[in-house]
């Protein structure tokens, strides 16, 4: 159905988690593209709304407000604030910013959860999972930690281990204690609804993978192998006490899992949207003939291709997205981006070093979106974007006719008159340009669409240079004036055509020729600007970024990867723990305290100290490799632990009966493991 005309376009992006700034992975992979196809659609003319908000809810919300002692409503309407205000500066031009936190979210909510329920169309499951006694609270997977089953780990999370990767359930965790309190968790059961999403597999096979073959590859192929792989019950509840509760009678304690409310957050935002402007929403999300899109990254693919689908297929109500165009994932100086090691750039920090740049980004971040695979983003790169394209080719090109203008023309567009054979060739150039750059947007191919529009300010740089005005100007004042119409006619159409690339330019560009925006269908032709308009004193659009600017920022992620590298110092190494062995095993260790008697360094060594030592048995020679870390007058009269039954083996010589334990720390200093209080020699360990 890809060549369906429709009537009006419901687009979505991604509603990012209020737990934290956003930052040009998050542009790059969604809101730029998004962005750019909802101001194509508005210059067509077409009916677009283009709705987003704040994800307010999830574990990870509540962890970072008992963190700083907050509540998770306060941490959302801090980051709330401070993302939807790096969107406006970055010109992403959304018609509502909403929010799940809001009263119409919380409604829309439930009423999903309450028809598909009345719909029998979940399972309601009973399950065990860890339970904090103190706290009389069940545990998210986020909120127990244990040792890891894989590489023995001690701080492993109840759904991954941080140290090897490996994803986890909290039942595999061994000795699972409950971050809330710390106390050891009990298994209790519960109850939660589950989408049956088996029950799905057939339908979705035939939707997706037969009729929508259109989806991009990387979109397909995850759904594919989701299917294949054979689709299990999801919970759609949560045993939490932040989020939507579940609207039943007996779900006390329980709410929506926020995977199950935030898509449904694209409707509460369109319903905002409506209330706000006296519009109706249903059409937005009933009617056939709307097309409705989801702008995402990645990893939210399996929620929006399988699991919201589900629910809006469930429900019956609603129409079911034509497509879900996400992206890969934006690198960072070669390295993942990531939030927990500052491994980033944060849009409120970039706003602040390059103030008046949000195109350059938005430039440079189009030109490198992962559409296709993961890319990355370099600091170099940038500076080169801006200095030997948006300065040198676009900024330049429009720069100079206006310059020209001024100069030949007091800044009055001049009439064309005879059209030479270079003259017919632009202007055919000029005429394929729009359909071209829509071919490559309709397929959701933004670099192309860009570099396809940078083509027109490279063929009129070209139509300068090989018509030379500076030159003709002496010998045929009139053939200037038709090549200076037909320049500004180029600087009009890069206004209207880049406008969804890069709008503050574009609005700098109009007001320059001193004219009103102008829309999508007026672009193609060189009879835009009127002769006799007065343009507008030339302004530079772009300026060159030096080494220096740069060099900082690169400076700043070095400190970054500094700042990484102590905190992994400072981390407690910790061994991995041994294979298991059984209690009998343990029990053949004879373990006593003993008092060292004597001590003398051996003399050819540099490491060993001859201990006397009075096991309450009997004293005995033990050799112990202490000498670097103990002077022999330091130890005498020390308790110390002796495994009193290890066999005798002769170290440089001299026989030693048995072995004194030591605690080794991660930077290799040693300190003997003794009683906290005086006991009799001999006394047993176990
Ligand atoms: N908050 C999610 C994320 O950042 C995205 C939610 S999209 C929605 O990954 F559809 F659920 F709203
Ligand atoms: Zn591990």
């Amino acid at each position: 159905m890809a060549n369906k005309t429709f009537k009006r376009h419901t687009i979505t992006s991604a509603l990012p988690y209020a737990n934290g700034p956003i930052h040009i992975g998050h542009l790059a992979g969604v809101y730029i593209p998004a962005d750019i196809y909802v101001r194509y659609l508005r210059s067509k003319k077409e009916d677009v709304i283009f709705v987003c908000g704040s994800d307010e809810h999830g574990v990870p919300i509540t962890i970072r407000a008992k963190k700083e002692g907050k509540t998770p409503q306060e941490i959302a309407n801090i980051y709330n604030g401070l993302i939807k205000k790096s969107f406006q500066e970055f010109g992403i031009s959304f018609d509502i910013y909403s929010r799940t936190s809001n009263e119409t979210h919380y409604k829309t909510a439930s009423d999903f959860f309450v028809t598909l329920n009345n719909k029998k169309a979940f399972r309601e499951i009973e399950s065990e999972q860890y339970y904090d006694e103190e706290q009389n609270e069940f545990l998210a997977d986020r909120y127990i930690s244990g040792t890891c089953p894989k590489c023995g780990h001690l701080d492993a999370y109840g759904d991954q281990c941080e140290n090897c990767g490996s994803t986890l359930s909290p039942a595999e965790l061994i000795n699972p204690k409950s971050m809330l309190s710390g106390s050891k968790p009990i298994l209790k059961t519960t109850k939660h609804w589950y989408l049956p999403l088996d029950e799905y597999e057939s339908w979705l096979r035939q939707w997706i993978l037969n009729d929508h073959k259109e989806w991009k590859p990387n979109v397909y192929g995850q759904c594919k192998s989701w299917i294949d792989q054979g689709l299990q019950p999801r919970a759609v509840t949560r045993d939490l006490n932040w989020g939507v509760p579940v609207p039943l009678a007996g779900a006390e304690g329980k709410v929506l899992y926020v995977w199950f409310d935030a898509p449904i957050g694209y409707i509460s935002a369109t319903k905002d949207w409506a209330k706000q402007n006296n519009k109706d929403w249903e059409p937005y999300w009933k009617d056939k003939d709307t097309r409705l899109l989801h702008f995402i990254g990645k990893d939210n693919i399996v929620f929006h291709c399988i699991i919201f689908p589900s629910m809006l297929k469930e429900h019956g109500e609603f129409i079911l997205p034509e497509n879900i165009p996400a992206n890969e994932f934006l690198n960072l100086e070669g390295n993942k981006i990531s939030t927990s090691r500052n491994w980033a750039v944060w849009l409120h920090e970039f706003q602040e070093d390059f103030k008046g740049k949000e195109d350059v980004l938005r430039y440079t971040l189009c030109a490198n979106a992962p559409e296709t695979k993961d890319n990355d983003f370099t600091w170099k790169d940038f500076q080169a974007k801006n200095n030997n394209e948006l300065v040198a080719i676009l900024g330049n090109f429009v720069n100079r006719v206006m310059v020209l203008l001024h100069k030949y023309y007091g800044g009055i567009v001049p009439a064309k008159g005879v059209l030479f054979d270079i003259d017919e060739e632009i202007i055919q150039s000029i005429g394929n340009m729009p359909g071209t750059i829509e071919n490559s947007l309709n397929a959701f191919r933004f670099r192309e669409a860009m570099a396809n529009y940078m083509e027109l300010a490279r063929n009129g740089n070209k139509y300068l240079a090989e018509s030379e005005p500076w030159k003709v100007i002496k010998t045929n004042p009139d053939r200037v004036a038709t090549i200076m119409n037909i320049a500004t006619q180029i600087v009009a159409n890069l206004a209207i055509l880049g406008e969804p690339f890069l709008p503050f330019t574009s609005t700098k560009i109009f007001d320059m020729l001193g004219i009103q925006k102008l829309l999508w269908e007026s672009a193609g032709t060189v009879n835009i600007i009127k002769e006799g308009n007065i343009v507008q004193q030339p302004e530079l659009l772009f300026t060159k970024i030096e080494d220096e600017e740069i060099e900082n920022q690169i400076l700043k992620l070095k400190n970054t990867l500094i700042e990484n590298s102590k905190m992994i110092d400072e981390a407690p190494v910790v061994a991995p723990m041994k294979e298991i062995i059984s209690y009998d095993d343990f029990t053949k260790m004879d373990l006593r305290i003993g008092k060292i008697l004597e001590a003398e360094k051996l003399e050819k060594s540099n490491k060993l100290l001859k201990l006397l030592v009075d096991t309450g048995l009997d004293i005995r020679t033990i050799v112990s490799g202490v000498a670097k870390h103990f002077k022999p007058e330091e130890v005498i009269g020390k308790q110390v632990t002796v495994l009193v039954n290890l066999a005798p083996r002769k170290i440089m010589g001299i026989e030693s009966n048995g072995m004194i334990l030591l605690a080794e720390d991660h930077e290799g200093k040693l300190v003997f493991v003794t009683p906290d209080q005086i006991v009799n020699n001999g006394s047993g360990i176990s």
